[in-house]
């Protein structure tokens, strides 16, 4: 992750659990309930909608693999959290992406009335949030595989922001071709696009986003929540991982009173 942003391996999640998880995004899929209810944005002719944590989700061999956490743990420290849980399908068709990073970071500094990013260079900054890329079925060149360039993550926070073409020049691109069970986690500094999908059926992936618990990614400003899950199934969740999902409203405690105290307050 430190020398190219970005690393994939076989085999982290059990298979019966992967086809759960796959079973359960198509059939929400083809209902049409994931683009109509799933907060969606749409990025270059794929749809990305957020995803509640129930069902196969709520599987503790998912959200808190014993591998996944020690990596994060190594990369973020013991301070992290979920960002965010999204199914992004790229449907037959879909276009190839701008090549992006997912969230620069400046540290806005605000001297008087006047906020600017900080100028100087951010590159040695270690990571702030990662996404681990869980593809639901075979991603070959022609289904649309993301494209990165390994290593360009070191550059994204360059005091002077690096172009495109300095990317192409610098950085071998790579496919993320591989076979069902396969993932990828990335960098959120790392130089990638999606590539197109030419074959005729639509190719599903999990976008599962971990942040530092101070960081709020910036694509998700308008998507709120952006970590579902309710009360109930918050409680089924073992103490030790609870932490995992600060974000979601179901974790906030109430202020003060609860609303039927409130509620008779008032009328007194
Ligand atoms: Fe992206």
């Amino acid at each position: 992750m430190e020398r190219d942003g970005a690393v994939a391996f076989d085999n982290l999640f059990p298979m019966p659990l992967l086809k759960k998880l796959r079973r359960s995004v198509m059939s929400r899929h083809d209902a049409g309930e994931l683009r109509e209810r799933g907060l969606v944005r749409d990025i270059a002719g794929r749809y990305a909608a957020v995803l509640p944590f129930e069902g196969p989700f709520l599987a503790p061999e998912f959200y808190a693999n014993h591998k996944l956490i020690e990596i994060l743990g190594a990369l973020m420290g013991t301070s992290h959290c979920i960002g965010s849980l999204e199914a992004v399908i790229a449907m037959p068709g879909a276009y190839r992406q701008h090549q992006h990073v997912d969230a620069p970071l400046r540290f806005d500094r605000a001297i008087g009335k006047t906020k600017k990013g900080f100028q100087g260079d951010l590159s040695d900054l270690p990571p702030y949030a990662v996404t681990l890329c869980v593809p639901l079925c075979d991603v070959g060149e022609a289904n649309g595989p993301t494209a990165i360039w390994p290593g360009s993550h070191r550059t994204a926070l360059r005091a002077r922001p690096t172009g495109e073409r300095e990317i192409l020049q610098t950085f071998p691109e790579e496919h993320m071709v591989g076979g069902f069970g396969r993932w990828v986690l990335f960098d959120f500094r790392v130089f990638h696009c999606g590539m197109p999908n030419l074959a005729a059926e639509p190719r599903p992936v999990l976008m599962f986003v971990f942040t530092r618990s101070w960081f709020r990614d910036p694509n998700l400003a308008d998507v709120f929540p952006s970590v579902v899950i309710t009360k109930r199934n918050l409680k089924r969740i073992p103490d030790r991982y609870r932490y995992l999902f600060m974000l979601a409203p179901a974790a906030r405690r109430s202020l003060w009173e609860n609303k039927r105290k409130r509620n008779r307050h008032e009328q007194d």
